[in-house]
């Protein structure tokens, strides 16, 4: 079986920013509270010109750039995201605007999972030997969906994009296993608590002819119920990121780096001692960027990677947690 590697990391640049000073102009809210509560202290906005598609592309193509990949190289584009410019699907529009015009490009909406979701699903298709180079972006644009009047959410969320090149790996000379950059991965679900974080449709009966009547409406802004996501995930989390190492035949001793999602340092620093792994080996940027859901994990790998934090052979831990609920951990070797 062929494996697989990632070979380059990418982020979007988002230059406007907005911080907890500017927050507490808008809702009754603090500095304090926030770098105390989150650990985050600014957040970026998407620009007027900005899209979802647009930062996506950006990310993917450095991306691309630090693989020394042309984007016709590229076989499979896969996007996840929760916050597409079009509900058909944002993918398409990356795959144009990158150029990548032999790859076939579709989104994948889990959330603050979504990422590693995406990870796992693209490797799918590298094992099976169907494609040779995927790109797999997270990015997502929350801002179009918060409710800037509640203070309990719209301290936490922020723009962003990430992305990663993944690579077959064939072992040319027929002798030896090739290595593998996916070492174990865990995914799960659970819809009966759904309820904790939504982004719904709320419903709009319209009468059609006779009668028919449709059932149209829209989107309102996210609800979120803190207090059982933050149990959700210091309990769960744990638990997925040791059976993803049970697959890989690792132990927490074996992790370089410990790459959560963004959401709360709080969670960050509750997991790694549940885990025992030194705070000094928690990769975190949220203090920066806040959470940005599905963009939140690569975003913070592209930057430790040009950092130079992350090492070619470094052993990450990844989890993704969030609406869905859904969550899941991939244990990743980079470079
Ligand atoms: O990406 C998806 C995954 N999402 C998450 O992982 C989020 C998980 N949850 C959390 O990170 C935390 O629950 C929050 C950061 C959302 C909230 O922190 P908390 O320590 O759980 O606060 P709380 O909801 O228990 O609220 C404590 C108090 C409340 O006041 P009372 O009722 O005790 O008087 C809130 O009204 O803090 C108040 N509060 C605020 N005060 C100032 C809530 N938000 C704010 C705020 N500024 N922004």
């Amino acid at each position: 079986m062929p494996g697989v590697a990632l070979v380059g990391s990418g982020s979007a640049d988002l230059p406007a920013t907005l911080t907890n000073d500017d927050l507490s102009q808008l809702v009754d809210t603090s500095d304090d509270w926030i770098a105390s509560r989150t650990g985050i202290r600014q957040r970026h906005l998407a620009g007027a010109d900005d899209s979802l598609a647009s930062l996506a592309a950006a990310a993917g193509k450095n991306a691309l750039a630090m693989a020394g990949l042309a984007p016709e190289e590229v076989q499979l584009i896969v996007l996840a995201t929760s916050t597409p410019d079009d509900l058909f699907g944002s993918a398409c529009q990356v795959q144009t605007l990158l150029g990548a015009s032999r790859a076939v490009a579709f989104d994948l909406t889990a959330a603050c999972s979504g990422f590693v979701f995406a990870l796992v699903t693209a490797a799918q298709y590298i094992y099976t030997g169907v494609f040779q180079n995927v790109l797999v972006i997270g990015a997502d644009v929350l801002s179009r969906w918060t409710d800037w009047d509640d203070r309990r959410t719209c301290v936490l969320f922020g723009d962003g994009a990430g992305a990663v090149v993944m690579q077959r790996q064939d072992d040319s000379q027929g002798t030896e296993e090739p290595g593998n950059g996916l070492l174990g991965f865990e995914l799960c679900s659970d819809g009966t608590l759904n309820n904790c974080l939504n982004l719904s449709y709320q419903v709009a009966s319209k009468p059609l002819v006779g009668d028919l009547t449709v059932q149209q409406g829209q989107f309102v802004p996210i609800t979120m119920n803190g207090r059982e996501v933050y149990k959700f995930a210091v309990s769960r989390v744990p638990e997925v990121i040791e059976k993803a190492l049970f697959r890989a035949n690792l132990t927490t001793a074996d992790v370089d780096w410990l790459l959560l999602h963004q959401a709360n340092q709080r969670i960050l620093d509750a997991v790694a001692d549940r885990l025992k792994i030194p705070r000094d080996r928690v990769l975190s940027n949220m203090i920066h960027h806040g959470n940005t859901s599905a963009a939140s994990i690569p975003l913070a790998l592209d930057e430790a990677v040009r950092s130079g934090q992350v090492q070619p052979g470094d052993v990450i831990a990844t989890a993704g947690f969030g609406a869905g609920l859904t969550w899941g951990a991939a244990i990743v070797r980079w470079g």
